[in-house]
């Protein structure tokens, strides 16, 4: 009896070591910390029934995916019921899906197939705005007198127009006048996205209530869109101008008085309370472009109490490659006053793929590494968006008669609206759809050229693809202690073209250097001066150098006195 239960103990403690061997996360930490988040724009994953549009099943079919890929949680963004007109930001019911996308029984399914793939699934919620075809707006609209009528910013108009300044971020008057009751209706966004009036007590009810209801279903949490919008001045102030016009042609506006009012962050932190009383640590994740890293602190909260995960739409829109830049908002963001948790990403739905936007026309493969790696390797939480992993280029319609996204034919043709970033997932080489639907279907968007070659099946045979070195790192950043949870810190503080920076495992073991040269030469660096390193090795430097990974072919002995780095090349090095 005794010796079955030593054996019994001798096989537990194995096992808590092979478990410990495989998540190198401290004990107590939270998932989101270590995780990777990866958004799937359901209309563009995977159509499952050959409608030409993604759908629910169709993510589900790709889980297996998404795995092997190597990230933790899906952010899908809205699949709710909507007529469509913003792509699912406009929702006419928060408590259904979609049918384009299946049905209610398809979403419990992908929450269970998802649960057994160790996926999270995070939920897009648009708080600031309904449909106009939701029924709470209907009602609103139906007569000035309607119970519903508060739940929506109605105002009068003013000397025969529309009540003040106030601009959508979609161009023109952000005031539309319902002639039915003769008085305007506010939208931040488009027309057909009425803004909800929060300071009205029942409708932060009854938005808590649809958050609660997918909490119960066991999402692992929101991301909030527009968040920072939902409170407008009550006394209704002109926003300032400032130079210039946009491309919708509208004159150029600070939205002080639309944006970031003080009482965003009550609501934020009555949901954070909402969300941690539920098991598992749920997250929040704001989307918010706040212009300074102050801004983004305020996110997190005074007490650490209100959003976990601000995203750092700084970082995301360097918009060029710069060592300088980047290294200067990395530190900001790793010196917040709020001391919150970093949230890095570069593309998503609502701006030109990365690919793209770095690429100089020439290096972009190499670029689309260095950008990779900029990405994956830092402090924090990562956000990443559907085929970036594979390189795939924004591809804007050619004509106005294209294009499905309404900013696009409103600014046409500076602005050319969102599609290029929404094109279908590029799955296979077969043309003329790359497996996102069937050959003989027309899918929303066309499935660029490009497709041939960039796609999961070609890559995956590659070994030197963008999408396997994606997975290389997606891994490291799992199972290397530093990259899970060491500590972040600057090297080369004046180099101007080569951006470095050392993660320190919390314990004894392997710190992860990387080094990543963003200019178009070729240069020669040396770490010999580096006070962080010294202190690394028994003789007071380093002893042991590995190449972890390099988006270039290199091997031999890497010396920290002189390594040389072509143009756009990451390297990322073991020291020991
Ligand atoms: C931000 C979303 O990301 C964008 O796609 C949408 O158009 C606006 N919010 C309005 O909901």
């Amino acid at each position: 009896m005794r010796s079955a239960l030593a054996a019994a103990f001798f096989c537990l403690i194995s096992l808590a070591g092979v478990l410990a061997q495989q998540s190198p996360a401290q004990d107590g930490d939270l998932w989101w910390k270590h995780a990777v988040v990866y958004e799937v724009y359901p209309r563009s994953f995977q159509d499952s029934n050959n409608d030409g549009v993604g759908d629910i099943r169709g993510i589900e079919r790709r889980l297996d995916y998404l795995k092997d890929l190597g990230i933790d949680a899906i952010w899908i963004t809205p699949m709710y019921p909507s007529p469509q007109v913003d792509f699912g930001y406009d929702i006419s019911d928060y408590r259904a899906i979609d049918p384009q996308y299946g049905s209610m029984e398809d979403f419990d399914a992908l929450m269970k197939s998802a649960k057994a793939h160790d996926l999270r699934v995070i939920m897009d919620i648009v708080l600031n705005h309904t449909s106009d075809q939701h029924p709470w707006f209907k009602e609103s609209r139906s007569s000035r007198t309607n119970p519903k009528r508060d739940w929506y910013i109605w105002r009068d108009g003013k000397n025969g127009g529309p009540p003040n300044n106030w601009q959508s971020w979609f161009g023109h008057s952000a005031w539309t006048l319902d002639p039915a009751t003769g008085q305007y209706y506010y939208h931040y966004f488009y027309t057909q996205q009425p803004d909800l009036n929060w300071r009205n007590p029942e409708v932060r009810k009854a938005m808590f209530d649809i958050v609660k209801f997918w909490l119960d279903k066991g999402v692992a949490g929101f991301r909030l869109d527009a968040v920072s919008r939902l409170f407008e001045d009550p006394q209704m102030r002109d926003d300032p101008y400032l130079p210039g016009y946009n491309a919708y042609g509208d004159r150029n506006i600070q939205h002080k008085f639309t944006d970031d009012l003080p009482e965003v962050h009550d609501v934020l932190r009555d949901l954070r309370k909402l969300v941690d009383s539920y098991p598992g640590h749920p997250v929040l994740i704001s989307e918010a472009d706040e212009p300074t890293i102050a801004d983004l602190s305020k996110m997190y909260g005074a007490h650490n109490d209100e959003v976990q995960l601000p995203m750092d739409f700084q970082i995301a829109d360097v918009n060029q490659l710069s060592a300088p830049k980047f290294r200067k908002l990395f530190e900001e963001v790793e010196n917040n006053p709020a001391h919150g948790w970093p949230e890095y990403f570069f593309s998503n739905h609502d701006q030109p793929r990365q690919w793209d936007r770095y690429g100089d026309g020439v290096h972009n493969d190499q670029i689309a590494k260095l950008m990779a790696a900029l990405e994956l390797l830092p402090r924090g939480t990562q956000q990443m968006y559907y085929g970036e992993e594979i390189g795939m280029r924004t591809t804007d319609p050619k004509r106005i008669e294209d294009v499905r996204d309404p900013i696009g034919r409103t600014g046409w043709p500076k602005e050319k609206g969102r599609d290029g970033e929404r094109t279908p997932m590029q799955w296979t080489p077969e043309m003329p759809n790359a497996g996102f639907t069937a050959p003989n279907v027309k899918p929303w968007l066309p499935v660029p050229p490009s497709a041939k070659t960039i796609n999961v099946q070609v890559e995956s045979g590659q070994f030197e693809s963008l999408l396997n070195f994606y997975k290389a790192l997606l891994k490291m950043r799992h199972t290397e202690p530093a990259l899970v949870s060491g500590d972040y810190v600057t090297l080369n503080p004046d180099d101007p073209d080569v951006f470095s920076f050392l993660r320190t495992p919390p314990n004894s073991g392997r710190s992860v250097l990387v080094a990543l040269n963003m200019s178009s030469r070729n240069r020669t660096i040396s770490f010999a001066a580096s006070e962080s390193l010294k202190t690394r090795g028994s003789k007071g430097q380093a002893t042991h150098v590995t190449i972890l990974k390099s988006s270039y072919p290199t091997s031999g002995t890497v010396k920290l006195d002189q390594i040389d780095i072509p143009a756009f090349g990451a390297l990322v090095l073991g020291v020991e």
